[in-house]
């Protein structure tokens, strides 16, 4: 129940097995980086004094990413419960790129110098046995994307990422 109290927009993925997949991932990647909550975790290392943590981000990317695959249709088919599945789950891999130091700062964690968290998400997607295009979107977020062949849905969720940490960083 925690991980459904802090995205409401779980509720948004019509397929119900496919909704499980997508918060025991994010249980999976809370046990891989020993967090015991996850509402303290900044969405960046990169802004000092973020205005949005790793949940607000999270999302707000969905909401954005909502909004535009609906008007998307007008262009393209949009596979809707990959969009939201994918936006969730698009940073879940900071889960384990981050970590925290006994003085309580946030840091890069061992496996995080290894493995950017677009390829950690990846993983964790494919090994709980979500489709290959919801894998993708995680993997293709980011410039890892930028070699690749961005399907509707992941180019949708690249965008409104980035328009939040351009905007986050105006502050
Ligand atoms: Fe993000």
């Amino acid at each position: 129940m925690y991980i459904e109290s802090l995205f409401p927009e779980l509720n948004e993925i019509s397929d119900t097995a496919l909704r499980e997949k997508v918060i025991n991932v994010f249980l999976r990647a809370m046990e891989l980086g020993e967090w015991d909550n996850i509402e303290g975790i900044p969405f960046t290392l990169l802004i000092e004094d973020c205005p949005i943590n790793l949940v607000a981000h999270t999302r707000l990317t969905t909401q954005m990413a909502q909004k535009i695959g609906e008007l998307a249709e007008q262009i393209t088919k949009i596979n809707k419960d990959f969009l939201v599945a994918g936006a969730l789950l698009h940073d879940v891999g900071k889960l384990v790129e981050y970590s925290r130091s006994d003085k309580g700062n946030f840091l890069k964690s061992q496996l995080g110098d290894l493995f950017r968290h677009p390829a950690i998400g990846m993983h964790l997607c494919l090994s709980e046995g979500l489709p290959y295009e919801i894998a993708h979107i995680c993997l293709a977020h980011s410039s890892e994307g930028n070699k690749l062949k961005r399907t509707p849905e992941a180019w949708i969720v690249h965008h409104c990422d980035f328009i939040c940490f351009e905007l986050a960083k105006l502050r």
